[in-house]
């Protein structure tokens, strides 16, 4: 556990907001977050210009941004993100997981994206400088967090296409619940067979917007078919499990073996790296490979795989029930979650909350 400031010689600003938000609404939010539906006073912004590299790093009110309507990043959507959560300790103390992993992920979108490298330490201090500032609105029930919200984008006013030479920076923040409004109950997800999220040489493994904008129209699919989530294939066989639109999977069998997609055209979670590390831990081979959605169907039906899950920051980790089809389905809706998923999340969880030691160095405290 690390629990010292990030030195970085970029020296930040402070305006503290002076419309912060009063207690009585501020404590009415955090009983009922939700998932990014409300914001803390404050946000972090960091410029970058060809000429001058990063500068202008301030801790500032909330609110809109002024782009120019040229930005490149509304044309040409050269925009790259991150995703974390701040957790508050049973001691008031407040801790982050991972900090210097997103930091490293958002180095490879931005080199993907023909972006500027964020160096790590600036990342990590715009995120302890916002959670410091926005401290009170880290929530303390179960399961409930800050969720961090890192992104960069092209802001250059320039309409021709090429890497931009200007860009920004920021951080905003909000306090996050359950991703799925169901809590941890295993989910329904829709096999999308007519879309694909990402190809080789595409953009998968990068956190860009672009990617998600390819996974509403499937989602809105899912939704139709009462699922939740949605599931990529491959894009050349349309064989191959790939992800969801927002979280890895992982498949259990029942000889201890557990099975999720190999890297290349998918997101690389930081939930992911951590879970197959437990599961290593605890003796299990984990193999990371291709994975054909007729092993799943085929292995459901032996009773070979016995548990599938889904992670991420936002979705922690959530029981896969069932997989909706064109022409087949694979379990069932009302799933009882498995006993490995569920033992997985709960010493993640443990070690995010405080609640057991954190052997890995894990944990970044923030306040
Ligand atoms: N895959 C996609 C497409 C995602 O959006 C996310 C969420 O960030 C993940 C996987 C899981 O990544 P992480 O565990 O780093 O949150
Ligand atoms: C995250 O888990 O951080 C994500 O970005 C996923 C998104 C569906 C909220």
């Amino acid at each position: 556990m690390t629990d010292t400031t990030t030195a970085f010689s970029l020296p930040f600003d402070t305006t503290p907001s002076p419309a912060k938000r009063a207690e009585a609404e501020r404590e009415a939010i955090l009983a009922d977050p939700g998932f990014g539906k409300h914001f803390t006073d404050h946000m972090v912004s960091i410029a970058w210009s060809e000429a001058e590299g990063w500068h202008d790093a301030v801790v500032k009110p909330y609110g809109p941004l002024v782009l120019d309507p040229a930005a490149a990043v509304l044309h040409y959507a050269q925009e790259i993100f991150e995703g974390l959560k701040a957790y508050r300790w049973a001691d008031g103390s407040v801790w982050t997981f991972r900090p210097e992993a997103n930091a490293e992920r958002l180095q490879r979108s931005a080199r993907r994206l023909a972006l500027p490298e964020l160096p790590e330490a600036a990342f990590v201090a715009a995120i302890e400088h916002l959670v410091r500032i926005d401290k009170e609105w880290v929530p303390g029930a179960l399961e409930t967090s800050l969720y961090l919200r890192p992104f960069m984008i092209a802001s250059e006013a320039f309409l021709g296409v090429r890497p931009a030479h200007g860009v920004d920076f920021h951080v905003i923040a909000s306090p996050a619940g359950a991703y799925f409004s169901g809590g941890i109950a295993p989910v329904s997800i829709w096999l999308s067979e007519d879309w694909s999220r990402a190809g080789r040489g595409g953009m998968g493994a990068a956190k860009t917007g672009g990617n998600y904008a390819a996974s509403l129209l499937p989602q809105a699919e899912a939704y139709e078919q009462g699922c939740q989530q949605v599931l990529f294939l491959d894009a050349e066989e349309r064989t191959y499990v790939e992800e969801l639109g927002g979280m890895n999977v992982f498949f259990v069998y029942r000889d201890g073996r557990v099975v999720t997609p190999e890297l290349g055209t998918i997101l690389e979670g930081i939930t992911r790296s951590s879970v197959i590390r437990l599961l290593e831990e605890r003796g299990h081979v984990v193999e990371e490979r291709r994975f054909a959605i007729d092993e799943w169907r085929s292995g459901v039906e032996s009773g070979e795989i016995v548990e599938a899950f889904a992670c991420g920051t936002a979705a922690v980790i959530t029981p896969i029930g069932r997989l909706k089809a064109r022409d087949f389905e694979i379990g069932a809706p009302d799933a009882e979650p498995g006993a490995l998923t569920m033992s997985i999340r709960e010493e993640l969880t443990d070690i995010q909350y405080g609640r057991r030691p954190d052997h890995h160095g894990w944990m970044h405290r923030l306040a």
